[in-house]
């Protein structure tokens, strides 16, 4: 139907009113970077589900409620991430860029493949309407952005991933919120030393860059989960450098070693050491940023248990969590085992035997490997809901790589359906009832996957 000239709105209502206006209330402002559609609908989704109060305190994308500032802007704003003087233009400018998604607390430290942005899973963690007191699970947590998010937000969380590396990792992310800054300045004196004594019982770089066999493959030092304890016949000389034998701070600076291992693995620009020297330069910035605004912060640190196990079969009671939101491997984009191979065999982890356990990399041939993936992400979907409480919220992020798709299915590429369809019918089939799925571009890898998928399930009544 055409509609009459008259009572069309004219152009200059409409402008003049703008659109935020009639998305958001008068008193709010969102937080600069916010340029992507989901980011703006999980904005107006937090805008109706929290009060004013909760924007404040938890809200993901706002900088002001009224004349208040909220959490989120202050823990953001500042002097973004400090990058040594010989990084990039590109990694520099990708930091400043990314200050309000990424850049926060402690989830820059370790670049880990296929990490969630925070500021996504702070507003998910709000539109599935968790509150403190709740307990949310990432049953393949990798770097832990979930369990830090959650804890900064005084809500509970469990996080669980088959590597035993990503535990390690979560955990120091996880306890960089409160490390004593002391010996950490006392290891910034001490970097030459702490760097030899790394190499010494890890394995060494040669002269390429490259890593050698440990020089000495029997000293390693136990990388420990929580209820281990160091072996003290290591950690004795690492302890005498810093001051200190606490093992949260012995393990971060091994992650920042094993960091600028990674580092110098893929750019040969500087030294090992000139690397190690940066990357725990700028940890131990990041952890003294993120305490000064918690010091002024008024909610407090929720527990989280870390916790290395398998998806498909987990150690938890029935209907015991209050929410999950998680990323599996988006089919076999991503080897993670070979991304972690050196920290892995460091760890003393027999990596042939966890690959038995990893979702995406069983099967040889493309079609038997989506063939076990499926079979895998059936057993998991089947798990979240036996674990779920009913009437709960499940948010799978998910992306789709339709060339390899069409090859392993068997169909031409515009009959793909997408692997976040696949997973919508597994789940549907264990009880989940479909609620929203908002799309996201991913920048990088456009040219194999364009976008991936934030998939909001519910868990039915019994
Ligand atoms: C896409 S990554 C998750 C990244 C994470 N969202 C983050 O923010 O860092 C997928 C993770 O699933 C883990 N994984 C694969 N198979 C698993 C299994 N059977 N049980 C638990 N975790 C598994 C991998 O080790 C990997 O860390």
């Amino acid at each position: 139907m055409i509609v009459p000239q008259e009572n069309c709105i004219k152009p200059e209502t409409v402008l003049s009113k703008g659109m935020f206006h009639s998305l958001f209330s008068k008193n709010l402002v969102l937080v600069p970077q916010l340029n992507e559609v989901y980011e703006l609908a999980l904005a107006y989704y937090e805008s109706k589900i929290l009060t004013e109060a909760e924007l404040v305190q938890n809200g993901a994308y706002f900088a002001r409620v009224g004349n208040q500032f909220t959490d989120h802007y202050l823990m953001c704003t500042g002097e973004s991430v400090r990058l040594p003087r010989h990084s990039s233009s590109r990694l520099k400018s990708f930091f400043i860029k990314n200050q309000f998604r990424t850049g926060y607390a402690s989830h820059g430290l370790f670049p880990y493949r296929g990490k969630f942005h925070p500021q996504m899973i702070k507003a998910l963690i709000n539109v599935m309407g968790l509150k403190q007191g709740d307990t949310v699970l990432d049953p393949m947590m990798g770097s832990g952005t979930v369990p830090v998010e959650a804890s900064l937000m005084g809500i509970k969380s469990i996080g669980l991933d088959a590597s035993p590396f990503c535990s390690f990792m979560t955990q120091v992310k996880f306890n960089a919120l409160t490390l004593p800054i002391q010996p950490l300045d006392q290891a910034l004196k001490k970097t030459e030393k702490i760097f030899e004594y790394f190499t010494h019982v890890t394995g060494r770089f040669d002269s390429c860059g490259k890593i050698a066999k440990a020089s000495n493959p029997g000293a390693k030092i136990v990388i420990h989960e929580s209820t281990t304890t160091p072996d003290p016949s290591h950690t004795d000389q690492l302890a005498d450098l810093i001051g200190t034998d606490k093992s949260e701070v012995l393990d971060f600076l091994l992650l920042a070693y094993l960091d600028s291992v990674g580092y110098s693995e893929r750019s040969k620009r500087k030294s090992p050491f000139i690397q190690f020297q940066a990357i725990l330069e700028r940890y131990v910035f990041v952890v003294k940023k993120i305490q000064h605004v918690l010091e002024n912060s008024k909610s407090d640190i929720a527990a989280s248990k870390i916790l290395t196990g398998d998806a498909r079969s987990m150690e938890l009671d029935d209907q015991s969590m209050d929410g999950i939101i998680f990323s599996p491997p988006y089919s076999f984009a991503i080897n993670y085992l070979e991304n972690d191979a050196f920290h892995l065999n460091f760890m003393g982890v027999n990596i042939d035997q966890l690959k038995e356990t990893m979702v995406g990399l069983r099967g040889k041939t493309i079609k038997e490997k989506y063939k076990l993936y499926i079979e895998d992400m059936d057993r998991v979907l089947s798990e979240c809901v036996r674990v779920l409480k009913p009437a709960c919220f499940c948010t799978i992020i998910i992306g789709t790589n339709n060339n390899q798709l069409s090859k392993a299915l068997g169909v031409p590429k515009e009959q793909v359906r997408g692997l976040h369809k696949i997973i919508i019918d597994l789940a549907l089939s264990h009880g989940f009832s479909h609620i929203r799925t908002l799309s996201r571009q991913i920048s990088g890898i456009a040219n194999t996957m364009r976008n991936e998928y934030i998939v909001i399930l519910k868990r039915q009544h019994d």
